[in-house]
């Protein structure tokens, strides 16, 4: 049976260049649905940049252009990357539409006409020399709570506090510096309080995955648990975006007018390829609709969005399919690293979009947990799977069509093929499951017996042979097919190299259905090579170019104004820095220094007993002899990092570390706590 399926991806902001971390989205998303159509089913791709809101606002004002002219700048920029990865979009549109204007409003009044409309007045900050409303992250100041500076108004980045913008000590305006006020505004809220039942049915009807699911219900909470707040949806001017209906001077929240986006898209297509925009978007319509998303962006796709649709008289989503995110060399993306790496400078680089495809179809298998991008791991990859087998396949053989049989094949048959035939529903699977890491191992087992197969009947060796050569036909033709069936398995991944084979192989755009045909006694084209190794000095190449100088950047005023910012832009925000979490690893201790001893062999080394309130004092060994004398140290108070695994060393255990400064102007210096400290207090 055809589907009819419609398909998007996460709207990326008209404010920052795609990278890598965006493009696993993408390339996920771009593979399912190439897969999907292989398959033969009707399937809509589209997509938009996400155009509203304060911190594009601002970004053209910095600019000196419109928030217009920047938005189509983007526009151009991003729809040129997404060409260059082969992410094909039946539609890559904007929210700053008529399209999207005209759906907004029209749900909006939808909402409003079914009672789930509030307003409320509330007190927010208030720049007074900027005349704005300030969102949370444009209010910095003092975390009450560790009293940290410089922190956002909705939580620490030292200490990991979440509060309101109002709990902060001194608080300043990030747009122009000033003091903010206090001052009321009448705000609009869409009552999801009120649509607790529906969404607990709705998270929990198979819509999600289930980690999705679990955290959802835990957000819904149980009948009568009220736990979901009404959602704020007005924002007031000056703010890019559409004006709410009957409302002078409130916008729609950009949030609001986002996912509104994915159906202005595809409405746009609608009236560009004739397509029956109702039948997919009313209540009850029997066609799919998959929204494919990162996983922090979950709140707004399984209980904002679907409540919306519901209450506004339309479909709500099939499944929303959510991925984890990237991380390169097993750490946040960082631009001191160099690991913060543009589409465009990998383009510029590595140049073959279609190895990133491989690598991380070989890494996504639907699940929400991160995927690492290990640089070395994927040059190995790559040329061992890609070049060293798959295309080996053909370059091993083709030439010898080419030379003895003038380019013509002999019919193919062999178990080698009938294996593959037989594997290709459970590939099949794999794909539609999203599981492409599983669709891949499969298709590598097969590759390896094709490869096999070659190396066991040694075509090379018959080819000197004349009294072989209607055995060297066969061959050279089975491996043929092999290579034309493992070319429909990989062409979701590899949609360019599947075309070059399409081409050599002289057969028509290969669908999942051609499994079941073959290569015939037919004349094929010329063989030229498709595909070259990488070489590792690309990607150190990328990687340096990509390197930013560890000087602390100033910091962007705000990157987001949504609640949860995008987590790759917190990556990017806090790539030089540790967490907190990272910070509270460490278990730092006043420590008594009960005795201090010189240690006979040691150059640098004294023995110090320090008590950190345990039952009897460790045994630490420190590099300060040159500093001290080691009667001056007892009975002073320290710091030592008291969780260090302890160290065997020649002259005994050494079970922490004594915390002490030096630089060329001297030292060691060890520290000492203000009056008051007590051994055993734990410093963070
Ligand atoms: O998180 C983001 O990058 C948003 N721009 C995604 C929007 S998706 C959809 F709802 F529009
Ligand atoms: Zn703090």
């Amino acid at each position: 049976m055809t589907r009819k399926i419609l398909v998007t991806s996460a709207l990326p902001y008209a404010n920052g260049s795609i990278h890598l971390g965006h493009l696993v989205e993408y390339i996920q998303t771009d593979i399912w649905v190439r897969f999907q159509k292989m398959q033969g089913h009707t399937v809509h791709y589209v997509c938009a940049d996400d155009t509203h809101g304060t911190p594009i606002m601002l970004r053209a004002e910095k600019e000196g252009i419109t928030p217009e002219a920047l938005i189509e700048k983007v526009h151009a920029e991003h729809s040129q990357d997404f060409a260059d990865f082969l992410v094909q979009f039946d539609n890559y549109y904007s929210t700053n539409s008529e399209e999207n204007r005209a759906l907004a409003s029209g749900i909006y009044k939808a909402l409003k006409a079914n009672g789930k409309i509030a307003t409320k007045t509330i007190e927010q900050y208030f720049d007074p020399v900027k005349t704005m409303f300030l969102p949370d992250r444009f209010i910095k100041g003092e975390c009450p709570k560790c009293h940290a500076k410089d922190q956002y108004g909705d939580n620490c980045e030292v200490c990991g506090a979440t509060y309101s913008p109002t709990d902060l000590i001194n608080p300043f305006s990030a747009v122009s510096g000033a003091t903010p006020v206090r001052k009321e505004t009448e705000h609009y809220f869409f009552k999801l309080s009120e649509c607790a039942d529906f969404l607990r049915d709705w998270t929990r009807s198979g819509t999600l995955q289930a980690e999705a699911a679990n955290k959802m219900s835990e957000w819904v909470g149980e009948a009568g648990e009220n736990k979901l707040s009404d959602w704020d949806i007005s924002r007031d001017a000056p703010y890019f975006g559409f004006e709410i209906p009957d409302a002078p001077g409130k916008y729609f929240y950009v949030w609001l007018d986002a996912p509104i986006g994915y159906m202005a898209s595809f409405k746009n297509l609608c009236s560009k390829a004739g397509i029956d925009f109702d039948e997919y978007w009313k209540k009850d319509s029997s066609t799919e609709l998959y929204h494919f998303i990162g996983k922090d962006i979950l709140y707004f796709h399984a209980l904002f969005w679907p409540a919306t649709l519901e209450y506004s008289g339309h479909r709500t989503p099939t499944q929303v399919f959510a991925h984890g995110f990237l991380t390169v060399n097993g750490e946040k993306m960082s631009k001191s690293r160099g690991t913060f790496i543009t589409a465009r400078s990998y383009l510029d680089h590595v140049q073959n979009p279609e190895y990133l495809r491989y690598y991380y179809a070989a890494k996504l298998n639907g699940s929400m947990e991160d995927i690492d991008l290990n640089l070395e791991d994927f040059v190995a990859r790559v040329n061992s799977d890609l070049v060293g087998k798959y295309i080996n396949i053909a370059s091993r053989t083709a030439g010898f069509v080419a030379k003895k049989f003038d380019n013509r094949l002999t019919l193919p048959s062999h178990s080698v093929i009938d294996d593959m035939r037989a594997a290709a529903p459970a590939i099949a699977e794999a794909y539609a499951a999203r599981d492409f890491a599983r669709a891949l191992r499969e298709i590598m087992k097969l590759t390896d017996a094709a490869n096999a197969y070659v190396a066991d009947t040694a075509p090379w060796v018959l080819a000197k042979d004349d009294s072989k050569t209607a055995e060297l036909h066969a061959i050279c033709s089975n491996a043929l097919e092999m290579f034309r069936l493992l070319t429909i398995f990989l062409k979701p991944v590899l949609p360019n190299i599947a075309q070059a084979v399409e081409t050599f192989l002289n057969v028509s755009p290969l669908q999942w259905a051609d499994v079941a045909t073959g290569l015939g006694a037919q004349q094929i084209q010329a063989y030229n090579h498709m595909i070259t190794r990488i070489e590792g000095k690309h990607i150190e190449a990328m990687v340096e170019a990509n390197k930013e100088s560890l000087q602390p950047e100033a910091k962007p005023a705000a990157t987001e104004t949504k609640p949860l910012s995008s987590a790759d832009e917190i990556a990017h925000d806090q790539a030089e820095y540790i967490s907190i979490d990272d910070f509270t690893k460490i278990d730092l201790r006043i420590a008594n220094i009960v005795s201090a001893e010189h240690v006979e062999g040691a150059e640098k080394l004294l023995k110090l007993m320090l008590d950190i309130g345990e039952e009897k004092p460790r045994q630490v060994f420190a590099g300060i002899k040159s500093a001290y004398d080691p009667a001056t140290l007892v009975g002073r108070l320290t710091v030592m990092v008291a969780n260090l695994a302890p160290r065997k060393m020649k002259f005994g255990m050494s079970e922490g570390m004594v915390l002490a400064a030096s630089d060329e102007r001297g030292g060691p210096y060890i520290l000492a706590p203000d009056s008051g400290a007590q051994a055993g207090m734990r410093v963070k």
